[in-house]
């Protein structure tokens, strides 16, 4: 076991206060912590992720009583949304304040809010007298990490301390909700589903659809949640199909709700939920998508999900992590 990662609270509060890294555990995905008062600090993040300045950070607070003192505040639509999801997967996007530096809401004068529901990292966070600009955990573009483990392998050394909080709950990052216009926008699907929200505060505007490359939130990038291999989303016995046809025949791994697919050995194939549990499935995408990677494969087919509940957010991380090799399919298949 690598020996910065562990579950002291009091250690990583240490590693904080002195404006270091620390991954934190939080019930959607693993976060890259830092103060996020500290210019200093929130520096190290962008550096450790590769992460493009102009790709803002969430701040993650213990509960709605951290945001006054950072002249913060939610609109009432908001409010009925935290009473009844925070703490939980969703981040708020709101007009930001002077307390909060530029780096964070990378020079926009807005900032995005979340109160995660882990209790180490509640309890980390009601430790300290600062907010944490937290995001994923993993180098920019590639699968965000849901154990304490993926981020030792992605992040390793390049962090103080890891606090391992166990495997991710959710496992999809969380829903992010922009209250800065007149109707609430969704900008990225994710563990609250969007049905959950329109029943509390009636309908709200979706995330642009395709590719965006200035986008206003850059999940929205294209090329994101990257596998190694090429990993291509539809009609999975048609793509299968389709490869078997080509010469040489490509290895395939494949990735399903509960699909299983007659022309693949059993062992390359990941039934995410047998009982068809979208949420069951979003807990287990982002690990399937590892362990695909990591066999001695030349391809990854993934069932499209259906489109609702939590089946968007995991149709819209499958589409970002698809569309990263769309060029390397037409030659994989075609040569
Ligand atoms: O579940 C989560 O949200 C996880 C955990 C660690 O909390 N965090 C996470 O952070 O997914 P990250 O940085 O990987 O994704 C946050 C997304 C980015 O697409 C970013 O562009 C967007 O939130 N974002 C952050 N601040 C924003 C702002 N002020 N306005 C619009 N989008 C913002
Ligand atoms: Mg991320």
């Amino acid at each position: 076991m690598k020996e910065n990662l562990g579950t002291d609270i009091l250690l990583a509060a240490d590693y904080l206060r002195a404006g270091e890294l620390v991954a934190i555990p939080t019930e959607t995905v693993y976060g890259l912590a830092a103060n996020a008062l500290n210019e200093a600090a929130v520096v190290k993040i962008y550096a450790v992720k590769n992460r493009p300045q102009f790709n803002p950070l969430i701040l993650h607070v213990a509960g709605l009583d951290q945001l006054k003192p950072l002249d913060l505040e939610l609109p009432p639509k908001a409010l009925e949304l935290a009473a009844k999801f925070s703490p939980g997967p969703l981040t708020y996007v709101v007009p930001s304040s002077v307390k909060i530096p530029g780096i964070v809401t990378a020079g926009t004068p807005a900032v995005a809010i979340r109160i995660p529901a882990h209790p180490m990292t509640l309890e980390l966070l009601n430790q300290l007298d600062f907010p944490l600009a937290a995001p994923s955990a993993n180098p920019s573009g590639m699968v965000s990490p849901t154990t304490a483990l993926h981020v030792a392998q992605q992040l390793g050394n390049q962090v103080s301390y890891i606090l391992d909080g166990g495997a991710c709950k959710v496992g999809l990052e969380s829903t992010i909700i922009s209250f800065l216009g007149k109707t609430p926008q969704l900008l990225r699907y994710g563990g609250i589903s969007l049905e959950a929200i329109e029943a509390v505060i009636g309908p709200v505007a979706l995330p642009a659809e395709g590719f965006v490359d200035n986008p206003v939130a850059p999940g929205m990038l294209a090329r994101h949640y990257a596998t190694i291999h090429p990993l291509l989303l539809g009609d999975a016995n048609a793509i299968i199909k389709q490869a078997h046809a080509s010469n040489p025949i490509p290895r395939i791994a494949s990735i399903s709700l509960y699909q299983h697919f007659t022309a693949l050995p059993d062992a390359y194939q990941f039934q995410l939920s047998p009982s068809g549990d979208l949420n069951e499935a979003a807990r287990k995408l982002f690990s399937a998508m590892r362990m695909a990677d990591e066999m001695d494969i030349d391809l990854i087919v993934v069932e499209r999900f259906p489109e609702k509940g939590l089946g968007r957010a995991i149709n819209d991380r499958l589409r970002r992590a698809s569309s990263a090799h769309d060029i390397l399919f037409n030659t994989t298949l075609n040569s």
